[in-house]
Parts: structure tokens; sequence; C-alpha cells
């Protein structure tokens, strides 16, 4: 796979705004793929570490830096796997959050984006939809890459104790989990909005 990245530019380097057609197709035509669907190979160590620099390359009130990235895979995530299973068994939803386990088991690549509400003047309501910014880059970057990609939250973003077996600071907030992988089959496309009705041009009120 291995495709060239830019490096990061240097600190104050003139970035001219540019027609990017090929972003435009891209967006025209990006799909998530199944979380069950994805399996090996998922994106290298030097892959990840790239999609986690776009990733981070957001806008961000107040230049906080207001999220945290968990790489998990291999072995540390099959034994998470195996901890959240115990603890999906315990659930008054234990069939549903059982096989919501699958979508965390199969992908070989999980990449947590944690929220962590940073002190000071910014709303945290700003900060948290900065998360949701590196959570939507984080999605297109891996699906750029040739990955297939699923933006999930499920039980075991919320749950307390769930939260810390994956590695999440009491006090953080789980934005999404990104699923990472090859696709076994091409995503179909989904209903879309007709973007006519969402859209109105108010009059000064
Ligand atoms: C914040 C957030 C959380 C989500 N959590 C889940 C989830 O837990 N389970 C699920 O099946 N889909 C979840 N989704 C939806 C998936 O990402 C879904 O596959 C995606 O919306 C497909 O749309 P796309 O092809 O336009 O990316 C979530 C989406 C968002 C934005």
């Amino acid at each position: 796979m291995a495709i060239d990245v830019p490096a990061q530019p240097e600190f104050g380097e003139p970035l001219p705004v540019e027609a990017a057609p090929e972003v435009l197709a891209f967006l025209a035509r990006r799909r998530s793929a199944s979380a069950l669907s994805l399996r090996g190979p998922g994106p290298s160590a030097g892959e990840i570490e790239t999609l986690i620099r776009l990733a981070a390359r957001v806008p961000d009130h107040g230049k906080l830096f207001p999220w945290r990235f968990l790489v998990l895979e291999g072995e540390a995530k099959a034994a998470m796997a195996e901890k959240l299973a115990v603890m999906a068994k315990n659930r008054t939803d234990a069939p549903k959050a059982t096989a919501a386990l699958g979508k965390f088991s199969l992908p070989p690549v999980a990449i947590c984006v944690v929220s962590r509400i940073m002190p000071g003047d910014i709303p945290e309501w700003e900060q948290v939809l900065s998360a949701g910014a590196v959570c939507s880059t984080l999605l297109n970057a891996a699906s750029a890459m040739g990955y297939g990609a699923n933006w999930i939250t499920d039980w075991y973003s919320t749950d307390e104790a769930a939260k810390a077996v994956i590695g999440v600071r009491p006090g953080d907030r789980v934005a999404g989990i990104i699923y990472i992988g090859t696709p076994a089959e091409a995503p179909l496309e989904r209903v879309r909005p007709e973007v006519g009705r969402l859209i109105s041009r108010p009059e000064a009120g």
C-alpha cells in the first residue's frame, strides 16, 4: 500500500489555498465499511502514526489539543476483548452487548479518540466538537489510504469500567473508536439526505 503523504509543514510555512478535485471526488463517494467486515491487513505502525498526524490537523479553538489517541491492536486488544466479554455477560442487555463486541474484536486496528476537556475559556462544547472533527478526519484519512474504516461507540465507550479496560482515563470521554482494516466486501451506498430540505436562508430576525 505505502502511499506517500507529505510531511508536516514547518511552523509558519505558507500553505496556499488550492483546489483539490481529488478530495472532492473522494468526498462525493466516501463510505464507511462495516466494522464486522474488517480484517487484516490493517495499517502499519508508520501508517497509524501518519493517520493520527493527519487527524490532529483539525480546527481547535484555543489550540488546546483537547483529544488523545489510544491505539488498540494485537494481543493487547485481544485481552481487552476478553475482559469486555465478561462485562457484557453481566449486563442487562447481555446478548446485544456481547454481539456488539464483534466490531471490537474483528478489525485489526482500533484507534480510540478521547475527548479531554482542557481548563480555561474555551467552551466544553467547542472542545467536544473538535474531537468529533478528529474522528471524521481520521475516518476519511484511513479510507483515503485505502482501508475500510468505521466510527463506532457502542456500550463500552460509555460504561466507566469498560472505558478503564481500554485505557480511557477517568473524566475523559470516548468521542469514537475508529476501526480500520481491509473490508471483506465493498460497502453499499446507504440512505443520504436530500440536503435541499435541510437548508434555509434566514432573513435578519
Ligand atoms: C458519534 C458516532 C457514533 C457511532 N456509533 C455507532 C455504533 O456504536 N454502532 C454503529 O453501528 N454505528 C455507529 N455509528 C454510525 C457508523 O459510523 C455508520 O456506519 C456510519 O454512520 C456510516 O455512514 P458513512 O458511510 O457516511 O460514514 C456512529 C456514528 C457516529 C457519528
